[in-house]
């Protein structure tokens, strides 16, 4: 399948983990239950005891019949036994048994030496996890997305205010997260610095992930970076990296700030090759610029920004930048704090005065 060697030793330790972790639950609940009732201990073992003679019983042949029903007999009295001790203590009837995640092979990850789908997903959820490593997607939420910080009203008579703008849009994409499918549409968020691109895609991402399905973040600067460096990198295990791969072929790729990063014939030609095969598997892409369509043409090949234009929704992000709002209110909050506690100060220190001032008199 082609992941990092890495990949498959933290999974299969995952697993090693779960496993042992499920049996030592196992272990502590048998320790506890054989402590309270020894018989139960000795249930079990006339019960292995009886099983043998009933297997030796029915290779006897001659005669056995009667002999087997009575250790059936017996075994049944044992079982009830035991079942009545676990009732005491209410608890349920399978509760010696290891619980497994996968009850296809038992959290092995393997079934009759191929992959089972659980380690499948695993591989996969783990290969992306080291590519999203830098994004703060914990962060971002529809629920953190507040339309206060877009104006009411509009610059321009005939045109919508940026808070119906952005109202419009944040219902368009979470209704895109809600109904999101590997056949989804493809986004192009544009707009100025701090108007909430990164934080609205992200948002999407996690409504993505939170359906099982692998998404990739990355700014365009660094999935480049990370291609140029296994493209021409010796210290690079090219096989097991893969990185073209699977940005090819997650199921939603987030590309961040487009246009930020050092252009060259490889980054130019890379963006361009990731959306189009994109487009060619049909698979979405969110992509998020601060530039505008003359600058993209600019700066890119027709060949990208037609692409671009051709097979994208638009949203165009309107208001001020929100970094900047969100600085003006936590220094106005901190000099509210200061004012009040240097108030407070002042204040006892008058007070103080006036009653040494009286003490005095
Ligand atoms: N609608 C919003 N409500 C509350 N906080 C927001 C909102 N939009 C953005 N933010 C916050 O404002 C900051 C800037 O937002 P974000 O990084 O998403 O902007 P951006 O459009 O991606 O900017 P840039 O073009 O510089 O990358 C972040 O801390 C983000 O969490
Ligand atoms: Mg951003
Ligand atoms: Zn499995």
């Amino acid at each position: 399948m082609g992941y990092h060697k890495e990949i498959y030793e933290t999974v299969h330790k995952n697993l090693e983990v779960l496993r042992r972790k499920e049996e030592l639950k196992v272990k502590k609940k048998a320790k506890v239950f054989y402590k309270r009732f020894p018989r139960a201990k000795e249930i079990e073992k006339e019960l292995s005891r009886t099983a043998v003679s009933v297997a030796k019983a029915v290779f006897s042949g001659s005669n056995a019949k009667e002999e087997i029903l009575n250790l059936k007999k017996k075994s049944d009295a044992l079982q009830k036994e035991f079942e009545n001790l676990k009732r005491k203590i209410n608890i349920s009837s399978d509760f010696l048994r290891v619980r497994r995640n996968c009850y296809l092979c038992e959290d092995r990850g393997y079934l009759d030496g191929k992959m089972c789908a659980c380690i499948k997903k695993m591989l996969k959820q783990e290969a992306y996890n080291r590519l999203n490593k830098l994004s703060p997607i914990s962060l971002c939420s529809f629920n953190s997305l507040k339309l206060e910080y877009y104006p009411e009203i509009s610059s321009n008579s005939n045109e919508n205010s940026p808070r119906k703008r952005m109202e419009k849009i944040f219902s368009f994409c979470k209704k895109y997260a809600l109904e999101f499918s590997v056949n989804s549409k493809n986004l192009f968020f544009q707009g100025a610095t701090g108007l909430g691109k990164t934080h609205l895609s992200l948002a999407i991402a996690k409504e993505v992930l939170d359906k099982g399905l692998g998404v990739i973040y990355g700014s365009v600067e660094t999935i480049v970076e990370r291609l140029e460096e296994e493209k021409f990198s010796n210290s690079f295990d090219k096989d097991n990296y893969n990185s073209n791969k699977h940005i090819k072929n997650c199921d939603l790729l987030i590309l961040d700030d487009l246009g930020v990063e050092f252009s060259n014939s490889f980054s130019n030609f890379a963006v361009y090759s990731i959306v189009d095969s994109r487009i060619m598997l049909g698979k979405p892409t969110i992509i998020n610029t601060n530039l505008s369509f003359e600058e993209l043409e600019r700066r890119y090949s027709e060949r990208l920004v037609s692409r671009i234009m051709g097979h994208y929704i638009n949203a165009d992000f309107w208001g001020n930048d929100i970094r900047q709002q969100k600085r003006d209110r936590n220094i106005k909050t901190t000099q509210n704090m200061i004012d009040q506690s240097q108030g407070g100060l002042i204040s006892r220190l008058h007070s103080n005065k006036m009653q040494g001032i009286s003490e005095n008199n």
